[in-house]
């Protein structure tokens, strides 16, 4: 079993980074296995609406965009995908943006692979805009009829400077609980 985690943050070693770890900690210790795919700062172009991709319904976005490829790739192989972004104008990083519009066209246009994966948002706010955030995600996997496990709060933790987030402890208390729950329902639907 494997949980694909795609930071989404163009800061390398960043706060979302680090939230995304201490999600994928938790669970490795269940004997998942996890893969960190940094997306965040890397070229990629948005949905152009071309419609190729409904029309070849082969997985592949047709317009000049490797890394979204590598991430579509990745996404049908994982069992398990992580979200991650900070808080940007109070929505997702353009680039988890291009990830979900191109993505979420693909997948849906050649028979919905990520059906029943398990997807998990993880957020990072100075201060405001994490719960839009946290929607824009969940929209995402909602309507690619993934399941989405819960956490002892939304998953959003506060940090500005790099590494500012390990201060935020409950912050970090929810990623540890999303982990767990994750790694919980991931054991439960693939026995
Ligand atoms: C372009 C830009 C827009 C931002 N917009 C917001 C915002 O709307 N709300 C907020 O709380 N923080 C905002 N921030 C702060 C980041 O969300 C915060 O610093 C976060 O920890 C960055 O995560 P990172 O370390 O993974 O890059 C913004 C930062 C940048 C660079």
């Amino acid at each position: 079993m494997k949980v694909l985690a795609i930071n989404g943050s163009p800061r390398k070693g960043g706060n979302t980074e680090i939230a995304l770890r201490e999600t994928l900690k938790v669970l490795s210790s269940h004997g998942i296995e996890t893969e960190l795919y940094q997306l965040g700062g890397r070229q990629v172009h948005g949905c152009t609406a071309c419609n190729k991709c409904r029309q070849m319904a082969d997985g592949k976005c047709h317009i000049k965009n490797e890394v979204i490829q590598e991430c579509i790739d990745k996404m049908r192989e994982a069992d398990g995908i992580l979200l991650g972004s900070p808080v940007y104008f109070s929505d997702v990083s353009t680039e988890m943006k291009a990830l979900m519009d191109v993505s979420g066209y693909v997948m849906r246009g050649c028979g919905n692979p990520l059906r029943r994966k398990v997807g998990a948002a993880v957020v990072v706010a100075r201060r405001a805009g994490g719960t839009n955030t946290f929607d824009s995600i969940n929209h995402f996997f909602l309507i690619n009829e993934m399941i989405v496990p819960g956490s002892s709060y939304w998953n959003i933790a506060f940090g500005k400077e790099k590494g500012d987030v390990l201060n935020d402890t409950e912050g970090i208390k929810t990623m540890h609980t999303l982990g767990e729950n994750m790694a919980w329902l991931l054991q439960k639907i693939n026995r």
